[in-house]
């Protein structure tokens, strides 16, 4: 046999890879504006805006540009903007009671936000540790994060967001109970239409060091928190908690961090079909930008693999500080 007739095989993949429209023709994922959920930082003040060290590029921002911001990420097709504010140490106590301040500095961003831009949805952050003397998620007695009051005061926050027109909560405080609680309250309290992205499989990650810097939380922390967030080694617990919120009344569900728990993704996607999400959170933009930084990463193809590789893990959106800068990409 010549060697024109070796056996080469009869399918070679490259074939479809050989040139860009055959590659997009069979492209499996897509990544769109529509799946961007932007994080943003909110600091007390007029027309300013603080750079956080930790995350070259994100800078906390006075409610006013905050409302600036929220235009162009509508512009950009971005639908959902999510608010975390920076308090001032001298508003946190043990009680937490600024976090159902009415007139609190999220609920002012958030009305400044709907009044303004009627065209993106406003997402908020249910969990104390911004109002928190001890930093925590929860109300601490004792040295301990106590569940069930904790939980109340999750539904005065959560009461106090609908009022100022939140669409999205966020609770993001890992107590049990509080996804039934907030709900039963949000409809007694004429909330019908007030939708919760719970951050049911949030794992305790070390992943979360720049956010507790932007937030001014990380000074506060006592101790850790692994009494109330995940292990990361646990998947199917992961399950358990999913459905768990599914059935005391989440929209939708969270996986938090994003990059290294694909894999929670899918099986939460796999097996119960809800509006799933990840976080991918400041350690991991961190990361990716000191990297960029440093040339030893290229920014905008890590940013977009990163991004789109949520999209084939079967999430439906991803929270991301890249939010605008990918959005400028895909319309671009
Ligand atoms: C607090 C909260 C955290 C994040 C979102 N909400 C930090 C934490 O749990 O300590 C982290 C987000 C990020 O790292 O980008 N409830």
């Amino acid at each position: 046999m010549s060697s024109l007739h070796a056996p080469y095989p009869a399918t070679r993949f490259r074939r479809l890879r050989q040139s860009a429209p055959l590659r997009r023709l069979v492209s499996e994922a897509r990544l769109s504006p529509d799946d961007l959920i932007w994080p943003v930082f909110v600091q007390e003040g007029k027309d300013e805006a603080t750079d956080i060290p930790s995350m070259p590029g994100v800078q906390r921002l006075t409610i006013d540009r905050v409302v600036t911001a929220a235009r162009d990420a509508a512009a950009l097709g971005i639908p959902v903007i999510c608010l975390f504010p920076y308090t001032d140490p001298s508003l946190k106590t043990e009680a937490c009671e600024e976090a159902w301040n009415p007139d609190n500095l999220s609920n002012r961003a958030t009305r400044a936000i709907k009044d303004a831009v009627p065209d993106i949805a406003v997402m908020t952050d249910v969990a104390l540790d911004p109002y928190n003397a001890n930093g925590h998620d929860g109300i601490v007695r004792d040295g301990e994060v106590i569940n069930d009051e904790s939980v109340e005061a999750l539904v005065r926050m959560a009461l106090a967001q609908a009022a100022a027109g939140a669409d999205i909560l966020g609770p993001s405080d890992m107590m049990d109970g509080r996804i039934g609680a907030m709900r039963r309250a949000l409809e007694a309290e004429g909330h019908q239409r007030t939708t919760i992205l719970s951050y049911a499989a949030k794992f305790a990650s070390g992943f979360y060091g720049p956010f507790r810097d932007a937030v001014g939380a990380s000074g506060a922390l006592k101790g850790d928190k692994k009494t109330y967030q995940m292990d990361p080694a646990n998947s199917d617990e992961a399950m358990r908690l999913v459905r768990r919120d599914l059935s005391e009344g989440a929209d939708m569900v969270m996986v938090k961090p994003g990059m290294p728990y694909l894999d929670i993704c899918r099986r939460v996607k796999d097996e119960l079909g809800a509006p799933t999400f990840a976080y991918q959170v400041s350690g991991e933009y961190a990361m990716l930008s000191a990297a960029a930084q440093n040339g030893w990463l290229a920014r905008e193809t890590v940013m977009m693999e990163s991004l789109l590789c949520f999209r084939r893990a079967g999430c439906d959106g991803v929270l991301t500080y890249f939010a605008p800068e990918a959005a400028r990409i895909l319309n671009s």
